[in-house]
């Protein structure tokens, strides 16, 4: 279970309940989503008990989430991504990018396949949203092909910091 955002007013009392859950058994595992600053994610951190297992963040290449990747790193704890393909409304900038439809390209694979492919060799858990059958399918065939240091290099610099959401 994740709690949804940030909410410095109450939600070290909204994880503590979730902490609760857990010791009764109730529970397996916690975490967060919609916390962006560091010292906010030390703020929950240093005044609860369990480590969440991952932040469910908006992150996709044009997001990539790295300054906060690397704190929560540090406590290993995971990025989960929101929006890994940019999500509804949005994906067709991301998929018509030239870094990622050149290297789409290269290896005969989708700009869907090459970015979820950099969300997996990038550390990031990704579960893309379709109501396609032929889309979940093509999701998945991402296990037969690898980016090179190069190509995840080209990947890390197109990141804009830019969010398509508000959360
Ligand atoms: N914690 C939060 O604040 C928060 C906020 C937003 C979202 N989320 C969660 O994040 C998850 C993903 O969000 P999302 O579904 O909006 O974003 P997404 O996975 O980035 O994008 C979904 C869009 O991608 C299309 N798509 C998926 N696979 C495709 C493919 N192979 N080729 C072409 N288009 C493809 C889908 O269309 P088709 O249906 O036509 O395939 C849909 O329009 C959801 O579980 C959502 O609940 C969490």
């Amino acid at each position: 279970m994740i709690l949804h955002h940030s909410q410095p007013e109450n939600d070290v009392e909204a994880y503590q309940a979730m902490e609760q859950a857990v010791a009764d058994g109730k529970l397996r595992s916690i975490g967060l989503s919609n916390y962006y600053e560091p010292e906010d994610f030390d703020r929950l951190v240093d005044a609860t008990t369990i480590v969440p297992a991952l932040i469910q963040n908006e992150t996709h290449p044009y997001h990539q989430s790295m300054e906060m990747k690397g704190h929560i790193a540090q406590y290993g704890t995971v990025m989960e991504s929101w929006f890994p393909l940019g999500g509804r409304g949005n994906t067709q900038t991301l998929f018509n990018d030239g870094t990622i439809s050149s290297i789409a390209e290269a290896h005969g694979k989708t700009s869907a396949q090459v970015i979820l492919r950099w969300h997996l060799q990038a550390g990031n858990i990704a579960i893309p949203g379709s109501s396609n059958e032929a889309h979940i399918q093509e999701n998945f065939e991402i296990f037969d092909f690898e980016l090179s240091e190069d190509e995840m290099q080209r990947m890390t610099d197109i990141d804009k910091d830019q969010r398509f959401a508000a959360y």
